[in-house]
């Protein structure tokens, strides 16, 4: 079968080449998935950048999320359960990126016939992200602002649909003013072009010189930086991301002048802290959530996995529009 893989850590578009590799056989408790379509995500990118939090021994097949079709079990109850089904396919070791994958059969979530493809290929990542930031870890109370960066993400465009339904207010920061003009048809609340605008003077005008209790931001760098100035006493920020590749630099003054915090969040610590049926539980939550066209993801371009180098090139554009897939069988 063919993947994409690489052998050394380095920029995308020069170490992935794709290549014949073995076909993986499910042994018990696992299965094995025909894979449709996997997207290229920036969690995907770090890992073949070596910037990653967990990398992977080489050679490697990137692709921590996507979806396919149950094909083979290695035995046991929940793999003969999935047999013949499509599903969304977590795979927290990564190589999804490939025309077939082993895992657990517990990371094989079949999905309802009314979500498509290319919507539960990004099942997992951005949406329980965003939700559990919104409702477990911040619990975010109606009426307050959430400030959020990189707001015209995915994951920042659930947030601001999510921000509606729960009925928390969305202080959106993105870099061009096209972005801007987007967010405020989603449905944002508010938005700070820092192009054209400065970060705290702004959010001191919105929020009547009282600065926001609730943040995140998935930049880092200088915008970060800004994010801790517009805090208000007893605020939060939670970081979750490293788009800049950049260091925060912090006055602690600022931390300690109003006992704010600044906390990390990755979905994965946050996963293996859960039992079974709260992850079913959020599974479930998910999906209504994506009927209901908040938890979804807006579709850019899609490429055969032959034209891998050219996918992550393009996923790593400035100002691109839509989540970058892989599609990664003809069926
Ligand atoms: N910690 C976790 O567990 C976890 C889980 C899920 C996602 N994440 C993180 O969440 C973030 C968003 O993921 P996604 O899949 O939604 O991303 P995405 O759809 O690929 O969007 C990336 C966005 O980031 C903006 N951006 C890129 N570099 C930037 C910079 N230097 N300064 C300001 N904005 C910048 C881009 O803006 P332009 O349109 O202007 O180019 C784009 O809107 C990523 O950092 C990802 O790693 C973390």
């Amino acid at each position: 079968m063919k993947a994409a893989v690489f052998e050394r850590f380095g920029q995308p578009s020069e170490v992935l080449r794709v290549a014949e590799v073995p076909n993986p056989t499910p042994g018990p408790g696992q299965v094995l998935v025909r894979m449709r379509y996997s997207p290229i995500n920036p969690s995907d990118l770090l890992t073949v950048q070596g910037a990653y939090g967990r990398l992977p021994p080489l050679p490697a097949t990137p692709g921590y999320e996507g979806m396919g079709i149950v094909e083979r079990s290695g035995g046991g109850l929940l793999g003969w359960r999935v047999l013949g089904r499509r599903v969304a396919v977590l795979n927290g070791v990564g190589g999804n990126w490939a025309e077939k994958v082993v895992i657990p059969a517990r990371q094989a979530v079949p999905i309802p016939d009314e979500i498509p493809d290319e919507q539960a290929a990004a099942f997992f990542v951005n949406p329980a992200t965003a939700l559990v930031l919104a409702e477990k870890v911040l619990r975010i109370p109606r009426g307050e602002w959430l400030l959020q960066t990189a707001a015209g993400s995915a994951l920042g465009r659930m947030m601001i649909r999510l921000g509606k339904r729960l009925g928390f207010r969305t202080l959106n920061v993105v870099r061009r003013s096209e972005t801007a003009q987007e967010l405020f048809q989603l449905g944002a609340d508010a938005v700070v072009d820092t192009s054209r605008e400065v970060l705290p003077q702004r959010v001191g005008e919105l929020t009547n010189g009282k600065g926001v209790r609730f943040a995140i931001d998935a930049v880092g760098g200088q915008t970060a930086s800004e994010v801790v100035r517009c805090l208000a006493p007893g605020g939060r920020l939670i970081v979750y991301g490293t788009l800049a590749m950049e260091p925060m630099q912090l006055d602690q003054r600022l931390l300690i002048a109003g006992s704010k915090r600044i906390e990390g969040f990755w979905l994965s610590d946050w996963v293996r802290a859960q039992g079974p049926l709260t992850m079913l539980r959020l599974f479930g939550r998910i999906f209504q959530l994506m009927r209901e066209k908040i938890l979804t993801t807006e579709i850019g371009e899609v490429y055969a996995l032959d034209q891998v180098t050219e996918a992550v090139g393009k996923a790593a554009e400035p100002g691109r529009k839509g989540k970058v897939l892989l599609t990664l069988g003809s069926e």
